[in-house]
């Protein structure tokens, strides 16, 4: 039998197009500056993979900021509002909290957050371009404070969102979920990245492999890699006190991908659409901290989580 092409769903929306980058925002002085904020390069990663408990209340404390401006972008999305201006508010956001956003200038980045809208994957750079009705986006927030990031993103809906993406979002949570829950003392890595790639199969979603989870603390990208696809090589377990992120990205059509001119972002080859959750996370004596969330326990996937049943 002649081998039938997979059916993708069709979206009405057109490619993404590169707008305008506006200059970039300076840093009151007052800021304390993580060490490439300047040069534009992170020295090379030293620190060690398990944190100290200074580190680990200062990493709540980061996390928590975090996720509250997370949830504070929530308000931000709309049909017509340029992903510059949800840069604009994040700026202003994380440096009225006293810290610094990690993008600025990291390895040259020219503004304080992620936006990554349809089938940008990730690290696209806010410009011009208004969010349309029915798109999504990924906002990715990672802020420095007391000597140590915290690192999280979440999808938001713009307007009315067809079944399909909502479906690529839900899923996309879900698996995030289900490799936290797979996190403990003594776990091997590549348990997370078989947890993330059995749930996308499961729902004939792709998972990207250029890009990876990482360890998270005083650096920004510490030395510890997390592949989110299953890697048999990494048999390495997780320390009780280590600090690393899972942010896994999914695709209602194939991962591979392709880098557009600014160096920065990624996108889909074929066009189709693309979603990403993370979280910053702590190995504790039986499981997983979630650090990147408020006080009270709330984060941006819960506001998500009710729009796609997930
Ligand atoms: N926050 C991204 C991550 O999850 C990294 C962004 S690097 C930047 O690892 F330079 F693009 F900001
Ligand atoms: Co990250
Ligand atoms: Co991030």
């Amino acid at each position: 039998m002649a081998k039938r092409k997979r059916k993708l769903p069709r979206h009405s929306s057109p490619p993404v197009q590169q707008g305008l980058v506006s200059p970039r925002r300076p840093v009151p002085s007052h800021i304390v500056l993580p060490p490439y904020a300047i040069s534009g390069k992170p020295p090379p990663a030293v620190a060690p993979l398990v944190r100290t408990p200074e580190e680990i209340e200062a990493m709540r404390e980061a996390g928590a900021h975090a996720a509250e401006v997370l949830l504070r972008v929530a308000e931000k999305i709309a049909p017509g509002v340029a992903t510059e201006a949800l840069d604009a508010f994040v700026h202003d956001e994380v440096i009225s909290r006293g810290a610094y956003p990690s993008p600025l200038n990291y390895k040259g980045f020219p503004k304080s957050v992620c936006t990554s809208v349809n089938e940008v994957i990730c690290h696209g750079i806010p410009d011009s371009r208004q969010l349309q009705d029915g798109d999504i986006i990924n906002v990715d927030i990672t802020l420095y404070r007391n000597g140590v990031h915290g690192d999280t993103s979440s999808m938001f809906l713009v307007g009315d969102v067809d079944e399909s993406s909502r479906k690529l979002v839900r899923e996309t949570l879900i698996a995030l979920r289900e490799a936290i829950a797979v996190v403990r003392p003594g776990c091997a890595i590549n348990e997370i990245g078989h947890a993330i790639e059995t749930h996308a199969r499961k729902h004939r979603l792709g998972v990207v492999r250029e890009f990876i989870g990482h360890g998270v603390g005083s650096e920004f990208h510490s030395k510890l890699a997390i592949p989110h696809y299953f890697d048999p090589k990494q048999t390495r377990q997780l320390e009780q006190g280590t600090s690393f992120t899972i942010e896994p990205m999914l695709t209602l059509g194939s991962p591979s991908l392709r880098i557009w001119d600014d160096e920065w972002t990624a996108v889909t080859k074929d066009g189709h659409r693309s979603a990403q959750f993370e979280h910053t996370l702590l190995v504790t004596p039986t499981s997983a901290e979630i650090l990147t969330q408020t006080p009270t326990g709330e984060t941006a996937h819960d506001l998500i989580a009710d729009l796609v049943n997930a």
